[in-house]
């Protein structure tokens, strides 16, 4: 036998349909483009990579991860590995995607620790006012990535090609800021950065 409908649920019905309809539409325009798969194949579970040449982008800052992958998708910042991953991807999708690496908790590496080149690296980055951007734990923010807990070796890589070619897409004050530095301060710099307590 039907039970008669409380009275407050249904003078509610309407209101809840509505709320459902709107979570809905929610849950679907977060939808993850199906890409998602093959990005974690590369940069890791929840983007804490595995690949000492590839980027953890496990808590990387929204905005970095949203202009990086507009940079990537249109070819200002060159990336062969990711040839043709982001065709097709609209604004939309990349937002999506930034949004779920933001969120993720960036896993801290194991590994030893060189404690004269730590020291080094951490003066230089000190004396160099890299945490005036970065901020001072180098976590990042707004357009400026996390560099505490990268790998050691992207790190290194990434700051050599600041220094030496930066491409069309990439920022000019950060490639300033290397300016003028030996490849042995680089070495210093990325193994701090990459174990920064
Ligand atoms: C085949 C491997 C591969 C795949 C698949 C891949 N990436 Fe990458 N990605 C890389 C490599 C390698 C780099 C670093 C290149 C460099 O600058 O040296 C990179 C760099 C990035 C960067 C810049 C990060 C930084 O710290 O500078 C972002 C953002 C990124 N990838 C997002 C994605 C997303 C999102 C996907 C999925 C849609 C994806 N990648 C798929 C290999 C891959
Ligand atoms: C004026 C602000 C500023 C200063 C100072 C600065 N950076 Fe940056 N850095 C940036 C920005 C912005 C980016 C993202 C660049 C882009 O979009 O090309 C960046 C990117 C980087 C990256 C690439 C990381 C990644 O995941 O792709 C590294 C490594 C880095 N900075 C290291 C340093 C070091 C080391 C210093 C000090 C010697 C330094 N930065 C000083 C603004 C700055």
């Amino acid at each position: 036998m039907p039970r008669p409908t409380p009275p407050s649920l249904a003078r509610h019905g309407k209101r809840l349909a509505v709320l459902a309809l709107l979570c809905f539409a929610a849950g679907a325009q977060a939808q993850q483009p199906q890409q998602l798969q093959l990005c974690l194949a590369c940069h890791g579970p929840q983007g804490n990579s595995q690949n000492p040449l590839i980027p953890s982008l496990a808590g990387q800052p929204r905005i970095f991860l949203e202009n990086q992958l507009v940079l990537i998708r249109e070819g200002l910042r060159d990336i062969p590995p990711m040839k043709g991953v982001l065709d097709g991807l609209k604004d939309a999708d990349l937002i999506v995607l930034a949004q779920y690496f933001a969120a993720q908790t960036p896993v801290p590496l194991v590994g030893a620790v060189d404690a004269a080149r730590y020291e080094r690296g951490k003066t230089l980055a000190r004396s160099m006012l890299c945490g005036t951007c970065h901020l001072p734990a180098y976590q990042g923010r707004e357009q400026i990535p996390r560099l505490a807990g990268q790998h050691e070796r992207f790190l290194r890589l990434v700051m050599q090609e600041y220094r030496d070619q930066p491409g069309p897409g990439r920022d000019t004050a950060m490639s300033a800021a290397l300016y003028g530095l030996k490849d042995e301060h680089l070495d210093d710099l990325a193994h701090f950065l990459s174990h920064v307590k």
